[in-house]
This record gives structure tokens, sequence and C-alpha cells, in this order.
């Protein structure tokens, strides 16, 4: 088992679409276990696989008192009543936001066997579940928020000045070119604009809102090799 690098928001690869699983083997496993000891060393209550660089539709799950659990092509069959709650991501560390989230979902999916399986789910697996379900199709916590003022620094109250920009850098590696045994890395420093989202951003809109200086052609290289 590894612990594998989490994708921080804008990372590109986060409003990818991930591919269905065709066949439950050893490699799908391999990532499910991975997976999973991300997920706990991060203490996140689920993860999906293009967080960690896979567009596969696999998840993860972990809530409060109960074993982690991987979803194969996870698919919601049925969504019942909603509620406000607070939510976070693992690829948008130090922010938290007011979405909007069922009560009460029916699932179901693969389990690690290639077995079919359903569930019910209320309250924080739902909440999960539907948060990691999200991220397979590209979409992430912050284009549900109530309002972009609903986004907030963790440990920050909503009455207190906050902002909603912000500062990280990017570590580019590009594979190397030529025969030869050495990988350029590019530091970018840059700014995500979350100020400029909010509940009816479209995902192009959400897409990547870089400071001036980073171009397409950054971001794409800006991939983990897997070996
Ligand atoms: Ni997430």
């Amino acid at each position: 088992m590894a612990i594998l690098p989490i994708r921080v928001f804008p990372d590109p690869i986060l409003r990818q679409k991930a591919r269905p699983v065709k066949r439950v083997d050893d490699a799908v496993r391999r990532l499910v276990s991975d997976m999973i000891e991300t997920m706990q060393s991060a203490r996140g209550v689920g993860l999906a696989a293009p967080q960690v660089g896979e567009l596969r539709q696999v998840i993860t799950i972990q809530v409060p008192e109960q074993d982690a659990f991987a979803m194969i092509n996870p698919e919601i069959t049925r969504r019942d009543g909603s509620r406000e709650v607070t939510e976070g991501c693992l690829s948008v560390p130090g922010y938290s936001g007011l979405v909007t989230r069922s009560i009460h979902i029916n699932a179901r999916a693969l389990d690690e066997n290639g077995g079919r399986f359903k569930l019910t789910a209320e309250e924080l697996l739902a909440q999960a579940i539907e948060h990691e379900v999200d991220h397979l199709s590209g979409i992430v916590f912050l284009d549900h928020l109530i309002a972009h003022e609903e986004l907030h620094k963790v440990g920050t109250s909503p009455d207190e000045p906050h902002w909603h920009d912000v500062g990280y850098t990017v570590y580019a590696q590009h594979a190397p070119t030529l025969a030869r045994d050495f990988e350029l890395v590019e530091v970018m420093n840059t700014v995500a604009r979350l100020s400029r989202l909010n509940a009816e951003s479209s995902l192009s809109e959400a897409s990547y809102d870089l400071a001036d200086g980073a171009h397409e052609s950054d971001l794409h290289s800006h991939d983990h090799s897997h070996s």
C-alpha cells in the first residue's frame, strides 16, 4: 500500500470525467487499497480516484465508527430531501463552504471483487457519497456553494472578515523528452480566484481562474507519474 499525492484545486484533473472500470482486477484493488490508506492518512471521510490522479470511477468512503469501503462505478439512483451542510474537500485544503445535500440517497456500485451491491445512506454517509460521486464528473463542492460568501477559511466564522483567493504553488514535472534520466521541474506561483465562484457558476467558468502568466500548457504538464 502507498500514500498517494492528493491533487489540489485548481489542478485540471479535478475537472475531468473519470471513466468506468471495465474489469475489477488487481490493479483496481491496488488503487483501492492505496486510496484507503491515503484517505485515512489525510483524515478524510472520502476520496475519489481523480484526486490521486486516476481518471477511473473509483471512490473510497469512511465515516466515523465504520470500516472504510470502496465503490467502483458508483451510481446514485435516488435522492430524497435536502439540507444545508458545511463541507470541505481534501483537494481544497483550508476551506469549507455551505452546500445543499440530500438527506437520504440510494446508490449502487461494484465492490473490490466485482460484486454488485446497493446501499441506502443518510446524513454524513450520504453527503460523502454525493461529494465523491461528483468528483467523478469533474464537480467539486465549490460548484454547490449556496453563495460564494459561504466559503470560509477553516477556523473563521461567517462574521469574520475572510477572503476567497488562494495562493498556491504548482510544481510541474515534465516527463523527460530525451533518453536521459532527468526531469525538469517548473515551479509556478499562482492564485485560484475562488471569489469568482458562486452557486450559479458553470463548470467552465469555475475552471481555472488562474492568475496571469499561467498557461494551459503549464497546467497540463502538472502530471505525476505513477510507476
Ligand atoms: Ni473532495
